[in-house]
């Protein structure tokens, strides 16, 4: 264990904290934010990305594009937030986010567990946008 009294392992959880805590507080747009994401995990999600879990047709690169910068309609997934992609895929599997439009996410996060959401926002967000 590292860190003060107070310190905890991550586990399987993602932490995002602004890299500079006044920006953040003055509401700076341009302020950024780092995340911390689990051991393992951008690779692990890259894996998912680039060859799907439950095969290819589910890989987000068939559709999202292979630097994951998006195509068409289809919204970008790199350099995004971690938190909000993680976010998103559980809406889409609980079906809180249910419009036509995700229709075909529906299939990609049927094959998913919360590690496996975790492991590929991980790396989608460790991407340039
Ligand atoms: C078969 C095509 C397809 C595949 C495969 C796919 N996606 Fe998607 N994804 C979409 C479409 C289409 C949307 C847009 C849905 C909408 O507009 O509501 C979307 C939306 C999303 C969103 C919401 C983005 C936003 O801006 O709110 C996330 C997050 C996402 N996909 C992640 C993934 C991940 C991670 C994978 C791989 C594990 C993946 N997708 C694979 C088609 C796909």
């Amino acid at each position: 264990m590292v860190g003060g009294e107070d310190a905890e392992t991550l586990g399987q959880r993602i932490v995002e904290v602004a890299v500079d805590h006044e920006r953040h507080e003055l509401r700076d747009p341009a302020s950024g934010y780092r995340a911390y994401v689990p051991q393992g995990s951008i690779a692990r999600g890259r894996t998912i990305a680039q060859a799907g879990q439950g095969g290819p047709a589910l890989a987000c690169i068939a559709c999202h594009g292979a630097d994951l910068r998006g195509v068409g309609a289809i919204p970008p997934l790199a350099g995004r937030s971690p938190t909000y992609i993680v976010r998103q895929l559980l809406a889409f599997r609980t079906g809180a986010r249910s419009a036509a439009a995700g229709a075909p996410m529906l299939p990609v996060v049927a094959q998913m567990n919360v590690d496996d959401m975790i492991a590929a926002a991980a790396y989608a967000a460790s991407l340039d946008p």
